[in-house]
């Protein structure tokens, strides 16, 4: 096949490009080897489309690349990569799994095989043929964003539940099912060292003795390799300052000399362009390091050109282009493509939509997430009593989309994600429901908290973090700043309530203040689709089996925890049901928050002790009152007028001062109506016009905005927002941050 095949077709088999920025026809015309939807990319430009429009675009390309060639050039199927990486959840109505960190809190690997061929099968109904999962990083920062894509900081758990996840997906090497029917390639990332960042800072630098490195981010490979994981990511990060896309030494040295990997080396979004003298649409450097397929998701045509021109005048050998598309080859061969010639809707599972989100696999889901509550503390009030009124608080309470976290329906997950998108799903709140109904006894959902006059005998406060992916769930430390749950505890034990905290988060984070306030408290992770799985172990109807797989902080500033030092809670640290017990009264000193004047210029509904907020020369105390053409008023977000609605009359300016600081803002907002006229923000003077960047947002609910001096030029101590027309913006937070000193506006 590869001898028949022209060089502008071998560039084209390790190209892979998004499926937001081609068309059937330039797959036809370019024969792409592989083709992936990125987290926010759906079939047709729609990240919500319905399970069958992604078997329909997989059959086009099928066609489309199968259409015979001339000279009798070998047509070779495109195959199709998609990020399952905690179920299908890319797909509307597939079922949801607990993130890994909630896995690596089963230590079940046996649980871990079934949801890897759970999802596989649903992987296939839909006509895909690879998934990006799992990601075996070991993660060392809570800082880190994807942290909760990693199952413990612990290697030896991470490498046996990664291979028990390699397995489900794939089957056992040998076995007459391997990557057969209802068994997709698996993928192990991201190779490596993404674990293991400088302050958790995503695509950031790990530094340090490589072998201590490898010690311990390179552990969960060979346990992987040895499952016959079809492929493995490079990571974005650097070691000792050297991407890993650039990396021979590492990529090809120690991958496949030392580790034995003989699969397919697939590089990360754009990964190739970070690398030293590299741009995404020009990096032979990748391919020389031990890149097998580049992930260029817009810049295809460019990477195309430039690698043909490479490998005609010797910058690349042919026989190192020769050998990555042997490996795209293999990797087809292994999965049948070239058997049978069937296009994805008429194999064994296309179309079987009964598979997806089936009742059979949202068992398998509901299992693991009673198997992946951690119970914290338990002054006696767990297991709930038979017969108890119960009352159910919390905005995350009756909240799929914040249950299921990042990397849920779209890149992010949240925002503007309703239950609506995951049909099939149940929430916490109605997984309580059902059980207390089940069990003699009432529940009522009072997301804000009961009315003073409600006298349930038990509080379950649902609360926790919104969801986020990659770089946008960075930290700079771990001090959970979102007081509504801590206010909900709060007022239930002034009123002799005893409560239960049920904590959504993707890591551990330093939450004193609600343990001590609640008379027990539950880890829940991300739960997924099946919350009902939490109210199992509320209720007893499952026994409390979650154990940390991370150290739970005992200070907020973030320093690591991997260990005893620091740690409030150790690894292997969850109660059973039957027994009280938990920490005692917990210290709640944080420097960082009280650090905080300096950063939060606006929330929980107050403005900074240093910051002030006018219009023209009207000063609005507390971002709050009517002045030159602004009205600021209170609206409750998660708590109690904890945000402001921002009205402009046409011409007003609003003018924050506040610390001095070169750190850049990070503004969480939300647009109803786009605006009518041109909105601008400025901070030392010269004004940058916003008023595309609101007419996107609006409407698609809170949001961040992050400015720097990438948009604002000199950032300093004021920040101002002019418009020429009516317009009303809300806001619940504004901080400064110097994380985000140097990243690009966003909105
Ligand atoms: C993302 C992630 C990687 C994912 C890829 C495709 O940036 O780093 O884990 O597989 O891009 O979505």
């Amino acid at each position: 096949m590869l001898a028949a095949m022209s060089l502008e077709r071998k560039v084209a088999q390790i190209i892979m490009p998004d499926i937001g920025s081609i068309t059937a026809k330039d797959v036809k015309r370019y024969r792409f080897g592989t083709i992936l939807n990125g987290g926010n990319s759906g079939p047709y430009g729609d990240d919500k489309a319905p399970a069958a429009d992604w078997l329909k675009l997989a059959d086009e390309y099928w066609v489309a690349s199968t259409a015979p060639l001339p000279k009798g050039e070998p047509v070779i199927p495109a195959v199709w990569a998609t990020d399952a990486v905690h179920g299908h959840a890319n797909v509307i109505g597939a079922t949801v799994f607990p993130h890994n960190i909630a896995l690596g809190a089963t230590g079940d690997a046996d649980l871990i095989r079934r949801i890897g061929a759970a999802t596989a099968v649903e992987i296939e109904v839909t006509g895909i043929d690879w998934t990006f999962a799992p990601t075996i990083a070991v993660a060392r920062d809570d800082r880190w964003g994807r942290t909760y894509e990693s199952y413990s900081e612990d290697p030896a758990l991470v490498s046996r539940l990664g291979a028990a996840m390699v397995e489900g997906l794939q089957g056992r090497p040998g076995d007459p099912g391997f990557l057969g029917k209802g068994k997709v390639a698996a993928t192990a990332k991201h190779f490596f060292g993404d674990g293991g960042t400088d302050q958790g800072v995503d695509q950031g630098d790990v530094d340090g003795d490589l072998d201590a490195l490898m010690a311990i981010h390179a552990a969960p490979y060979p346990a992987a390799i040895n499952a016959g994981v079809a492929s493995v990511m490079a990571s974005f990060n650097s070691i000792n300052g050297v991407k890993m896309h650039g990396n021979a030494p590492l990529l090809t040295g120690e991958l496949r000399g030392k580790l034995g990997f003989g699969g397919l080396v697939v590089g990360d979004w754009n990964g190739h362009g970070q690398v030293d003298g590299c741009t995404n649409k020009d990096c032979p450097q990748a391919l020389m390091a031990g890149l097998d397929v580049y992930m260029v998701p817009e810049d295809w045509k460019a990477l195309h050109r430039s690698l043909v021109k490479q490998v005609k005048n010797g910058t690349i050998p042919m026989s190192r282009l020769d050998e990555a598309v042997l490996r795209v080859l293999r990797l087809k061969q292994a999965l049948g493509i070239f058997d049978g010639e069937v296009k994805p809707s008429a194999r064994s599972l296309g179309g079987r939509w009964e598979l997806l989100g089936s009742p059979e696999h949202r068992a398998i889901a509901r299992e693991a997430v009673a198997k992946s509550q951690v119970i914290l503390k338990n002054s006696g009030v767990l297991p709930l009593k038979a017969g108890a009124r119960i009352e159910v608080a919390g905005l995350a309470a009756d909240n799929i989309p914040q249950q299921a976290g990042g990397w849920s329906v779209t890149w992010q997950g949240g925002g503007e994600l309703t239950a609506a998108d995951f049909p099939g799903a149940t929430s916490i709140w109605q997984g309580i429901a059902a059980a207390a109904k089940a069990s003699g006894s009432e529940a009522v959902l009072a997301p804000e908290g009961g009315s003073a006059g409600s006298k349930p005998d038990v509080a379950i406060v649902v609360f926790g973090e919104e969801p986020y992916a990659e770089f946008v769930g960075d930290r700079k430390d771990l001090a959970f700043r979102d007081e509504e749950g801590l206010t909900l505890l709060k007022s239930y034990r002034a009123r002799g309530i005893p409560t239960v905290a049920v904590f959504l988060s993707g890591r551990p984070l330093w939450m004193n203040r609600e343990i001590n306030a609640a008379d027990a408290f539950v880890a829940a992770w991300l739960p997924g689709s099946e919350g009902a799985g939490v109210a199992d172990v509320l209720f007893g109807a499952r026994p409390a089996t979650g154990r940390l797989s991370f150290s739970w902080p005992a200070h907020c500033e973030g320093t690591p925890v991997n260990g005893p030092e620091g740690a409030l809670f150790a690894v292997g640290y969850g109660l059973d049901l039957g027994a009280a017990g938990g920490p005692g009264t917990l210290d709640e000193t944080c420097n960082a928050l009280t650090a905080d004047h300096g950063a939060a210029w606006f929330a929980s509904g107050r403005l900074g002790n240093t910051v002030q907020a006018v219009a023209d020369n009207a000063v609005l105390p507390d971002l709050r009152g009517v002045g030159n053409g602004i009205t600021a008023t209170g609206i409750d977000r998660k708590a109690q007028e904890d945000a402001r609605r921002i009205a402009f009359a046409p011409g007003a300016k609003l003018a924050l001062t506040g610390p001095e600081s070169s750190a850049g803002w990070r503004i969480t907002y939300q647009v109803t109506e786009r605006p009518k006229a041109a909105v601008t923000v400025s901070a030392d003077g010269t004004a940058f016009d916003i008023t595309q960047r609101l007419a996107v947002a609006a409407g698609k609910g809170w949001r961040e905005m992050v400015l720097t001096s990438d948009c604002l030029g000199e950032v300093g101590d004021k920040l101002a927002f002019a418009s020429k027309g009516k317009f009303t913006i809300e806001i619940s937070e504004i901080a400064r941050d110097e994380r985000a000193a140097e990243a690009e506006c966003s909105f």
